[in-house]
């Protein structure tokens, strides 16, 4: 992969020859890390322009809007494609055979109950806790009950644990949705799917259990997919770091959790909402961007730009066209839809936005179904961490298998030269 040379040239110091890396697509990378023996490390806070990782999984164009998985793109994946034959994909780096998946299913199926000790977990919690908050706490609490697969070098651990973790965030979110309601917990069912399954433990009761409309079962399971996994965003580069120390994949999921929570990152689909209900009706637009540019106002339009997507994050066409089906199959006229429209119509032609290539992204709409889904926006960034789990453990995997030293950035010091103590 390295067929071509940069050359740095350091004041005061002999040229530094460094190995330029070709990929399949996408930007060329200067491998820095020889830099180290010219005593300077590169700057990038932010990691503005820094390739943390080689990785095979997805790959975006931020110029032109594109997504893929393992080569596929976002809008065939959610038009033809479900979420658990894109975990697959994500996974094992090929779509499954009808074989495949039948037994990928099964085994996801045969692991969506929790250790019935972890229910006592929710007791610590108040009802009012944010479901981020109990997320974080019961998924790294996962590593006490599976010392059978926490052998990070073991390739069966680290399947099962992948397996584990997909087939019981759903369990675990609705757990922590229905403590929050003072319901009882549904238990998961085999004759249904991962997104049936997942409305079922929701919205059902043990007083009465409606089937699931598959209108909503298909539009959740498109989310899940529209969330899958985004290459190196902030909550998968937790989650990278967190496994490059080896410490167990249910700890460095509860750090993806913790991670994604942001609003500038997977909080941002609760934000919105939130923002949405703020501005309240079209009259009020004009005075909300004049806040989102001014300087010294810390609002941001939320679901809005992105650090790679300097085009319309391809996830969110696909979020508005499925926000239109959905509402239009169940009848319902969100003036929330109507207001998000206007604000993005506005907001496309202002200047400001235009300039700075500043479009919706996936958390723009995606709120919108959710809510007409039934869920409240309090588990919004819940169901994009159970969502992006696939993504989270692929990577994982995936930086486990290549062998990747321990992460440890170095940094620009400017506090204090040695000083001794006044005394
Ligand atoms: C996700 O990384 C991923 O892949 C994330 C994600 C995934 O799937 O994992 O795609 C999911 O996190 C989507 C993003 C969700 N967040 C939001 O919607 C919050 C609102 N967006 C912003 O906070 C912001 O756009 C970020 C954080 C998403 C990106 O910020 P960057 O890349 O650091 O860009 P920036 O802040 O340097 O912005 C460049 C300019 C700045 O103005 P200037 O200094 O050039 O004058 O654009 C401005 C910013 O102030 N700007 C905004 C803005 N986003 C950027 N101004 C107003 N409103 C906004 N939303």
């Amino acid at each position: 992969m390295a067929d071509k040379k940069a050359q740095l040239i350091i004041e005061g110091a002999a040229p530094v020859e460094l190995p330029v890396l070709t990929g399949t697509v996408g930007p060329d990378v200067i491998d820095v890390r020889s830099l180290t023996s010219t005593g300077h490390f590169t700057f990038d806070p932010g990691f503005m322009s820094t390739a943390s990782c080689e990785s095979k999984i997805t790959y975006i164009d931020g110029d032109k809007g594109i997504l893929l998985h393992r080569g596929y793109p976002i809008e065939q994946l959610a038009e033809k494609s479900d979420y658990l034959e894109t975990c697959y994909l994500l996974l094992n780096g090929e779509l499954p055979t009808a074989e495949q998946k039948a037994q990928f299913v099964s085994t996801i199926k045969n692991h969506t109950i929790v250790h019935e000790q972890l229910k006592t977990f929710l007791n610590g919690f108040r009802r009012d806790a944010h479901p981020m908050a109990v997320m974080c706490g019961i998924v790294g609490a996962l590593s006490a009950f599976y010392h059978d697969s926490l052998d990070i070098n073991n390739p069966q651990h680290r399947e099962i644990s992948a397996h584990r973790l997909i087939a019981k965030m759903p369990t675990i979110a609705a757990m922590v949705y229905k403590y929050s309601m003072g319901q009882p917990i549904m238990y998961p069912r085999n004759d249904l799917s991962y997104s049936e399954n997942f409305l079922h433990m929701m919205f059902n009761t043990p007083a009465e259990v409606k089937p699931i409309s598959p209108v909503l079962a298909n539009a959740m399971d498109r989310i899940f997919i529209l969330h899958a996994d985004h290459e190196q965003n902030a909550s998968t580069s937790t989650v990278r770091l967190a496994g490059s120390t080896g410490a167990n994949p249910f700890a460095c999921i509860a750090a993806g959790i913790a991670a994604l929570w942001g609003p500038a990152h997977g909080g941002a689909n609760e934000a919105v909402l939130t923002m949405l209900d703020e501005i309240g009706d079209v009259s009020n637009i004009e005075k909300f961007l004049a806040k989102a540019k001014d300087k010294n106002d810390p609002f941001k339009l939320m679901g809005f730009g992105h650090r790679v997507y300097k085009n319309f994050d391809p996830r969110a066409k696909v979020m508005k066209k499925t926000c239109d089906e959905v509402l239009g199959e169940l009848g319902i006229n969100d003036p929330q839809l109507e207001l998000a429209m206007k604000l993005e119509e506005i907001a496309l032609k202002d200047p400001y936005f235009a300039e700075r290539n500043l479009y919706p992204n996936v958390d723009f709409y995606s709120g919108i179904i959710l809510k007409a889904i039934g869920i409240p926006t309090s588990m919004f960034t819940v169901i994009f961490a159970m969502s992006r789990t696939v993504g989270w453990i692929s990577h994982w995997k995936e930086m486990i298998a290549s062998g990747q030293k321990i992460g440890r950035p170095r940094q620009l010091y400017t506090g204090y030269a040695k000083r001794d103590l006044p005394r």
